[in-house]
């Protein structure tokens, strides 16, 4: 087993990419640990799924600092101090700006619940769904200034012909974690 590389995983919300990312680092099934959890919602799930796992946090509110390059200089500084080596965007719902991307160049990833580049930004599911779109699937790609638009790595497809958005999202769901998995193993083994 090769050296573990320490990430950072920065969401938002529920936490399900988060805690099957870290549950594979603890296993040993990625070269992975997961050395610190990035959120911008305190109330979040996420947040106490990753004190639940002993994973050290950094939750903070964007109203609380006077602009995007303050919080984001406040986050590289933790990063750094973790000696984060790549971060992985798992439902973080802030858009990166200048002084994280620059920091990181090249080293943020994204994973997005669609085939890009169909389906970009928010609602991504609902309006394929709205299209009658019979091939869905998730996309692990690199971050830039753009949204959702970084180059792509990686792509998982599902054929579903229902019209539930609940059962089509578990499905997406489903496929996002061992692709997600999948890909930060590759880049890391990589390097
Ligand atoms: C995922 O569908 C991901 O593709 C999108 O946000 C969702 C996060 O889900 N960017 P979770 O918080 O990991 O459960």
């Amino acid at each position: 087993m090769s050296a573990k590389h320490k990430i950072a995983i920065f969401a938002s919300g529920y936490g399900s990419n988060f805690e099957a990312i870290a549950t594979a680092a603890f296993a040993g099934v990625i070269p992975a640990e997961v050395a610190l959890m990035v959120c911008d919602k305190p109330q979040a799930r996420v947040v106490e799924v990753a004190q639940r796992m002993g994973i050290p946090s950094f939750v903070f509110s964007a109203k609380e600092y006077a602009s995007k390059a303050d919080y984001e200089r406040e986050i590289v500084s933790r990063l750094r101090a973790a000696e984060v080596e790549l971060i992985c965007l798992a439902g973080y719902m802030k858009i990166v700006g200048e002084e994280l991307l620059s920091a990181y160049e090249g080293r943020i990833i994204n994973i997005h619940p669609s085939l890009l580049p169909s389906f970009k930004g928010a609602r991504a599911i609902e309006q394929a769904m709205e299209y009658g779109v019979k091939v869905y699937g998730a996309t692990i790609h690199y971050v830039d200034s753009s949204l959702d638009g970084g180059r792509i790595i990686a792509q998982r497809a599902i054929e579903y012909d229902g019209n539930s958005i609940e059962e089509v999202t578990a499905k997406i769901h489903s496929i996002e974690h061992e692709l997600y998995i999948q890909t930060i193993s590759k880049l890391l083994n990589k390097e």
